[in-house]
């Protein structure tokens, strides 16, 4: 491997061959992001990755700056190849990412080390927090469960109402655009928690390599409807299967993934010019990645 510095990178937009790096930086990095995150994020916007390339073209670092919305764009996937940090690559990242964003709301979610340099890099809004969790399934998830909730697979005619639900928890900001991005293709599951007809929450949970998940969104009116959530989404899932998630760190853990090891990585969510406001009562687990 060779040393780089900035004034030897170019930033420019991703090639289809640049996801393998990617993937390999964020698995060095531990972060929850496989390729239905890029998928996901490239539906949303095809041109959301900026690398950084050393002079053999090679990517040496990456900067996400998906436009999510017609003012907003969310910056995310922030990462340096490993030996080569703190020598300006980031710094060089950061300068296309805000030039891409014009004057657009910046939205990020920060790791604990990062939030000052956000906030002196303009980030000036902060709202919630999430703690990273992972579970494994046991035979006990796997047991039938009765619940004052029915839960049944996201169909083309629930839009309208799942939209109207999402406007409880992001009252000022529609999202979509974004939630047809990430809850397309084969790899995703949404559940929705439905009562007397009307829906009472919903949640998504995606495949990723190796046996493991990913849940996204999980929202709903109390705690049973979450519980009646998890169910649906994970006790068909294989014994042994690995789940990762982001709890709100207001939340208790639901009784049904109590067994969850909790990580001190605990991103905050931050925004350059516009706070979008978020109702937590509904919110369970959100996670980075989805604005
Ligand atoms: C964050 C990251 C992308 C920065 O890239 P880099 O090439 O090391 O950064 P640079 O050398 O260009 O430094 C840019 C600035 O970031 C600061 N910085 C870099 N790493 C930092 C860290 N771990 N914690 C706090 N600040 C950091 C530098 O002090 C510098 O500040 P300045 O511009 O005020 O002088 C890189 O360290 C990385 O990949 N980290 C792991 C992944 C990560 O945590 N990403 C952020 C997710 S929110």
């Amino acid at each position: 491997m060779s040393t780089v510095s900035a004034s030897e990178v170019t930033i420019r937009q991703n090639k289809k061959e640049d996801i393998t790096f990617l993937l390999q930086f964020v698995e060095e990095e531990g972060w929850d992001w496989s390729m239905y995150d890029h998928l996901s994020h490239t539906r949303l916007d095809p041109n959301y990755l900026l690398v950084a390339e050393d002079k053999s073209g090679e990517p040496v670092g990456f900067c996400a700056v998906t436009k999510s919305a017609p003012d907003t764009v969310y910056v995310s996937s922030f990462i340096v190849r490993k030996d080569l940090r703190r020598s300006g690559i980031g710094r060089a990242l950061w300068k296309a990412m805000v030039q891409r964003a014009g004057n657009q709301n910046i939205a990020l979610d920060a790791v604990k080390g990062m939030v000052d340099w956000y906030k002196k890099n303009g980030l000036q809004f902060q709202t919630f927090r999430t703690f990273y969790h992972i579970f494994t399934i046991t035979d006990d998830m796997k047991k039938s469960y009765a619940s004052n909730y029915e839960t049944i697979a996201l169909s083309e005619e629930m839009w309208p109402a799942l939209l109207a639900y999402d406007q409880y928890v992001y009252p000022n900001f529609d999202r979509t655009a974004i939630l047809r991005a990430w809850f397309s293709g084969e790899d995703v599951h949404v559940a929705v928690a439905m009562d007397a007809g009307k829906i009472v929450g919903y949640g998504s949970i995606h495949k990723k390599p190796n046996n493991e998940y990913g849940l996204r969104n999980v929202f709903g009116d109390n705690e049973d409807v979450i519980q009646a959530l998890l169910h649906d989404m994970v006790s068909g899932l294989q014994k042994g299967a690995v789940v990762h998630f982001f709890l709100l760190d207001e939340k208790r853990l639901p009784t049904y993934i109590k067994h969850s090891v909790k990580y001190e990585e605990a991103p905050v969510r931050m925004y350059s010019k516009v706070r979008i406001e978020t109702n937590t009562a509904r919110m369970w687990i959100a996670t980075a990645h989805l604005i």
